[in-house]
């Protein structure tokens, strides 16, 4: 059972943010994304057991976008290993998700595989071997088996206007290729980063499907292993390291948890041995963060004691 501290602390950040009027911006970069409501506020918590303390528009699915990253990455870990380090690094960028001029100097190297070099290149070992369509089918059927729920879906309408419009990843896809750190032609590489970003899902639904991460790699449900516990833990302090761009660093002072977002307003976070997260609200900060997602985190990490540097 979760405890009553949890669903009060729960229900009281939505209730104190639901009050605030300083939301930052819906990403407009992506058309389709541009026209969500920036009112909107989840937050779900996963205990080991799966269960649940929610609160908000925790059942309205959203763009998880770049925090898509986080189980492509587990996939692509899970088909070539540790083999997957010649390709990317490991160091945070100090650079915006979407910038280029490192590459230029890292020789086509990403710094890490959460900036969108460094996911496309993920996306990139995952197509190998496959069409776009099986390599989607892949992440489609983990997310649905980590989260328990085969209801999550990709918006093919949010990948499409990303298609239209996603010059500079299409930039950082060819500086890649050129560098030969992509196998795969580029726009399939294109496609599948595309789609996979594009899946939607609710609070509910990314609490539960982060649950391995922060339960010893294992899948609270069944049992069994997703990943080992090493590479759950290296997953953790990619998420703690990188997961938030250029705002990584602020968001370990503040916060102290290994967390992933997404400009489509989500951040999944993991308390290792103790909870999964799931937050989401539209609205983003200068580094493409949310921010009443960021503020609800911090709120629930003081007032818990959940911290990864002590309580
Ligand atoms: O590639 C992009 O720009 C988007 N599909 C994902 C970026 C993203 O979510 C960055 N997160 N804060």
């Amino acid at each position: 059972m979760m405890s009553e501290k949890l669903a009060e602390t729960v229900a009281e950040i939505a209730a104190t943010l639901s009050a605030r009027a300083d939301r930052g911006r819906v990403a407009d970069y992506i058309p389709e994304l541009a026209g969500v409501d920036p009112g909107q506020f989840g937050i779900a918590v996963a205990d080991a057991g799966g269960h649940m303390a929610t609160a908000g528009d925790a059942a309205t699915p959203f763009s998880i976008q770049s925090v898509s990253k986080v189980f492509a990455l587990t996939l692509a870990l899970g088909k070539i290993g540790d083999s997957i380090w010649h390709r990317v690094g490991r160091e945070p960028s100090g650079n915006a998700f979407n910038s280029i001029t490192q590459l230029e100097y890292e020789k086509g190297i990403p710094r890490n595989p959460f900036i969108n070099a460094g996911a496309l290149v993920v996306s990139d070992v995952i197509l190998s071997g496959h069409t776009p369509k099986v390599a989607l089918g892949e992440v489609l059927r983990f997310l649905h088996f980590v989260a328990d729920d085969e209801t999550i879906f990709i918006d093919d309408k949010v990948a499409r206007s990303e298609e239209a419009t996603g010059f500079r990843n299409a930039a950082l896809a060819n500086y890649l290729r050129a560098f030969g750190n992509l196998k795969n032609p580029v726009e399939m590489v294109l496609g599948t980063y595309f789609h996979q970003c594009a899946i939607a899902m609710t609070c509910r639904q990314l609490a539960m499907a982060g649950r391995y991460l922060a339960f010893g790699g294992r899948h609270p449900t069944s049992g069994g292993g997703v990943v080992s516990s090493d590479r759950a833990k290296r997953i953790n302090a990619l998420m703690l390291t990188c997961g938030h761009y250029d705002g990584s660093g602020d968001f370990a002072f503040r916060v102290g948890i290994p967390a992933k977002s997404g400009v489509g307003g989500g951040i999944l976070a993991v308390v290792p041995g103790k909870a999964s997260i799931a937050v989401w609200s539209p609205g983003l900060d200068a580094q493409g963060n949310s921010v009443l997602g960021s503020d609800a985190l911090e709120m629930l990490s003081r007032r818990m004691g959940w911290s990864v540097f002590g309580d």
